[in-house]
């Protein structure tokens, strides 16, 4: 597999520090799963599925064999692999002003061949249709990137692109984040709003891209953060907007504010199949990409890499918000099953009614979540079990559960209403007057019945 990786090197492209392939290069043999075969819809999200339901996540090529065309997917779907590439992930904003600044070229690798007017057709693109019951074939990996209408900050953030023509595709905004924003306000000032949506570039993008980044910062210096230096850029084509300059793909275009057409289904994260869409159109006018680029996937529905894509920083986010008002929070967790719904939380207590506090304001930093569960910090909030436990024997409804009605919520919940949901909160930890005590093994005794077991190959635990 690295074999294939370095081809493209003695083509004689450089692996440059801010592109894709900077990453790929980087990956041992198990972590890249290669596939010398034409694209072909549901094939992909077949392998990827698969994969995770034994427990595997390596990052999956589709390799066209007489054309050499390449898709890559299942880029964010193992924590480790996405860490290789990513710095200052959990001190951001102290370390954000040293990369402040934009490296402007002249040219790069994403402009390398450009498409415009008769030559423009996004239907040549190697996207593909991922389910069933999808209304087509999908972008599920570009990051939009759009500058807002009053202070010219960049804002990054994924988008479902639906295409419809060659220079048409249906973009829906329902996470109501600053795209939508951006959008309203264009509407307000009655001009199009401009965008530039990514494909297939450094890791540090993605992960920004999926992150709710406070508004004062412009995304290109958090990504320039993340990749621990200042991002390399050039100017579109057709938009007044800077592009990765190492990219493998750009789109440019702009989204209308005058026209609003039918978009989905799609399969969402939440694995159900959705049309529920802001329904917006994004107009097309140009193309350009690398000579060989190669077109980055994301398999959608409930698949790792839908989930743990924006998981990933939030988990990380969140805790250090809780931390700084509550030092008694110990950790965060959000469970794979909850699909962005649900957090286990946990806290170890020093007065009555700050777990309900804590909890509180969770959900008030995450309007996504639905339920949180807390716990001791004797509780491994990443083992289901052990929650469910705590759950179990620390926990009495009529005292320890308490529920909002009717508050904002991620409307892709098919069972919210209006785009609002309950809120429950759900306190498993120990009482303060505790008395049960746990009961437990001397670790050295565990740690010489593992070695005991660790020799014995009779009782079939290999
Ligand atoms: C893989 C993935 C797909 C997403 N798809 C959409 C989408 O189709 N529409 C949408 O409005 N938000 C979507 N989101 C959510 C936004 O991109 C996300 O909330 C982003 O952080 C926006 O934050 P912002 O408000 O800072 O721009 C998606 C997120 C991820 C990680």
């Amino acid at each position: 597999m690295k074999e294939d990786l370095r081809n493209t090197k003695e083509k004689g492209h450089k692996v440059e520090e801010q592109s894709l392939r900077f990453f790929l290069d980087k990956l041992e043999d198990n972590e890249h799963l290669l596939f010398n075969i034409q694209r072909e819809d549901y094939l992909l999200s077949a392998i990827v599925y698969e994969l995770e339901s034994k427990g595997k996540f390596p990052i999956v090529e589709f390799r066209h064999p007489s054309t050499g065309e390449r898709t890559i997917a299942n880029v964010f779907a193992n924590r480790d692999t996405i860490k290789k590439c990513i710095f200052n992930i959990v001190d951001t904003e102290e370390k954000i002003e040293e990369f402040n600044q934009l490296d402007v070229e002249d040219d790069g690798p994403v402009q390398e061949l450009i498409f415009k007017g008769e030559d423009l057709n996004i239907l040549d693109l190697p996207i593909y249709k991922h389910f069933p019951g999808d209304a087509g074939r999908y972008i599920t990996s570009g990051i939009v990137i759009a500058k807002d209408p009053d202070t010219g900050r960049h804002n990054f953030s994924f988008h479902r692109m639906q295409l419809k023509d060659r220079n048409k595709m249906g973009i829906s905004l329902h996470s109501r984040g600053d795209l939508w924003r951006y959008y309203n306000r264009s509407k307000e000032l009655n001009k199009n709003l401009e965008i530039a949506v990514v494909i297939g570039t450094h890791p540090a993008y993605y992960i920004t891209g999926a992150t709710k980044i406070p508004q004062n910062y412009d995304d290109y210096s958090w990504a320039s953060t993340y990749m621990n230096q200042n991002a390399k850029v050039v100017k579109g084509k057709t938009v007044d907007i800077y592009v990765p300059a190492q990219a493998e793909y750009v789109i440019e275009g702009y989204i209308s504010v005058d026209e609003l057409e039918d978009e989905g289904p799609f399969a969402e994260y939440t694995g159900y199949g959705t049309d529920h869409s802001t329904r917006n159109v994004f107009y097309v006018t140009c193309i350009t990409k690398r000579e060989d680029a190669i077109y980055q996937d994301l398999v959608p529905g409930f698949a790792w890499e839908h989930l743990l894509l924006s998981q990933f920083t939030k988990e990380i986010i969140l805790l250090d918000k809780l931390k700084k008002e509550i030092p008694e929070v110990m950790g965060l967790s959000m469970p794979k099953n909850g699909c962005h719904f649900h957090a286990y939380m946990a806290i170890d207590p020093k007065a009555e009614g700050q777990v309900k506090q804590a909890m509180m304001l969770l959900f008030g930093l995450d309007p996504y979540l639905k339920l949180i569960i807390a716990v001791n910090s004797d509780i491994d909030i990443y083992d289901e079990e052990e929650v469910i436990w705590s759950m179990a024997t620390r926990m009495q409804a009529d005292r320890d559960v308490f529920i909002v009605p009717k508050v904002i919520c991620n409307s892709l919940d098919p069972s919210s209403i209006n785009g609002m949901s309950a809120k429950m909160g759900i306190d498993a930890t120990k009482a303060l007057d505790w008395k049960a005590t746990k009961i437990r093994l001397p670790e050295d005794l565990l740690e010489e019945a593992r070695k005991m077991l660790d020799g014995e190959k009779n009782f079939g635990i290999h």
